[in-house]
């Protein structure tokens, strides 16, 4: 079982960005303890880990994604309030790769124009506020959902 885990722009800077709302844990440190919980799932779970700040980039690895992988776990960052090309692309591979939207901040507590997710309708569920933890959330969800 093979995840795309997908994250957008300025997430590369996370440790160091603004870790009052974000935690101290950098990128690498998520992408490593969600290696750990996907061998803990599983031998056959696998997560390929991939970070851009370009919304071309997304769009195109998630529209990709279909037969390659079995489920996306997305932090969308920012294009999560714009993007409706990114929400179109999850959508349109939603029936063969579901996705799950995770929030390292909960975004309700935040300024108005956060409230709104463009892309959470593409997705199966959303797991927001619990910092680097929501990623493994997500993970155990998505293959508890993907192994029935
Ligand atoms: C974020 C929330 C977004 O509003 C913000 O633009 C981010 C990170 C989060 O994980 O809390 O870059 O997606």
């Amino acid at each position: 079982m093979k995840i795309l885990v997908l994250n957008g722009p300025n997430l590369n800077l996370l440790g160091t960005r603004e870790p009052e709302i974000y935690g101290f844990e950098t990128l690498a440190d998520i992408e490593a303890e969600m290696n750990g919980v996907a061998s803990q799932l599983g031998a056959d779970v696998e997560i390929e880990f991939r970070q851009s700040n370009s919304e071309a980039d997304l769009i195109t690895w998630a529209g990709a994604s279909r037969g390659v992988f079995d489920g996306i776990i997305i932090n969308p960052a920012a294009l999560t309030h714009t993007s409706l090309g990114l929400s179109d692309a999850l959508k349109a591979v939603a029936d063969a790769v579901p996705a799950v939207e995770v929030h390292l901040s909960n975004t309700h507590k935040r300024e108005a124009i956060r409230h709104t997710s463009l892309t959470a309708s593409a997705c199966i569920g959303q797991i927001m506020g619990f910092q680097g933890f929501g990623y493994t959330l997500a993970l155990r969800a998505l293959v508890k959902r993907l192994k029935g």
